[in-house]
């Protein structure tokens, strides 16, 4: 199976939607509800799952949102999904560009996207910061450190970072496999390939970001508010799953045999009959994956709590 990474992400939308931290997420609702007027910033933003959980999270609010993503294709599904969803919330929408404006009665959403690497884009105009910066399965990704200084610059004091969906270093399938050890090799290989990725030169947030993330934030100066696990449960319910797990689950075997087809540790043959097995275990619905991820709730300037 060939990854259509625009298939995946719109699959796991549901799984994210189930698996966000609820305290994590309540406490962010919270921080949020005394304002009537919110500048948002979204990072990697993708086909826009993070702006569209801000517009159910703050009903009531204004919202000026930016989604920022390197892909402008996944941007462009982004701005149509996000005008349908507005759309079917009772609001009038007016496209500008590839920019939404929506209004309904007093509210009014402004969504304007970037398509940039995030570490290069800078707002067009200084316009005062941000009050909410996400990042939603994104910090993997991306260099920790100058990212989150860079954070912290572009949120006004008090802003509030929410990062989800943090990957921290366990993927789980289950049950045990017939060559345990192989299956294990085959996972540290694909948490490997994240560890020693690159950008601009630098180390990412790779297959621990959220407890590193954590401490990054804490070493910027971030007040921690409240962490806590996101942990993707696909596992089939009496031989069936929830929501798009089976796609999400073959995207990702699909994606971890793609890491270990690279590497010379594992003969074409041998990882051919693993996936086989593995793709056939989704088929019958006895194949489980548990993926373990951190959800994270930081507050600029320790004078300031949501
Ligand atoms: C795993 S996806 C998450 C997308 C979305 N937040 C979601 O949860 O559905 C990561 C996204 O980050 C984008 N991306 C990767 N590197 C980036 C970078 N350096 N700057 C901006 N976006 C980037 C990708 O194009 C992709 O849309």
């Amino acid at each position: 199976m060939k990854v259509d990474f625009r298939a995946y992400l719109e699959a796991k939308y549901a799984l994210d939607g189930r698996s966000l931290n609820r305290e994590v997420l309540q406490n962010l609702k919270q921080g949020l509800a005394a304002k009537r007027h919110l500048r948002c910033l979204d990072l990697g933003s993708g086909t826009g799952a993070m702006p569209k959980r801000l517009i159910d999270l703050c009903p009531n609010t204004s919202l000026e949102l930016t989604g920022l993503d390197i892909d402008a294709g996944l941007l462009d599904i982004a701005s149509e999904q996000l005008t349908w969803k507005l759309r079917s919330l009772g609001f009038q929408t007016e496209k500008i560009g590839p920019g939404i404006t929506a209004r309904r009665k007093q509210q009014s959403v402004r969504i304007g996207f970037e398509c940039a690497t995030v570490l290069d884009w800078s707002p067009h105009e200084n316009t005062g910061g941000f009050d909410l910066i996400s990042a939603h399965a994104f910090m993997d990704i991306v260099p920790l450190q100058p990212l989150v200084e860079k954070i912290l610059d572009l949120l006004v004091p008090g802003g509030i970072f929410y990062s989800a969906l943090n990957y921290d270093g366990d993927t789980a399938l289950l049950p045990v496999y017939s060559d345990e050890e192989y299956e294990r090799r085959i996972l540290d290989h694909y948490d490997r390939s994240m560890e020693i990725r690159r950008i601009q030169e630098m180390p990412t947030g790779g297959a621990r970001s959220g407890r590193r993330l954590l401490g990054e934030l804490a070493a910027a100066g971030f007040a921690i508010h409240t962490y806590g696990t996101s942990d993707w449960n696909m596992t089939p319910v009496n031989g069936l799953y929830r929501d798009r797990d089976a796609f999400c689950l073959k995207s990702l075997l699909a994606m971890i045999r793609g890491e270990a087809s690279g590497s010379r540790g594992f003969s074409p043959e041998a990882l051919a009959d693993w996936y086989s097995d593995r793709s056939r275990a989704v088929d019958a619905g006895v194949l489980g994956m548990i993926v373990h991820q951190l959800d994270i709730l930081a507050v600029k300037d320790s004078a300031h709590r949501v």
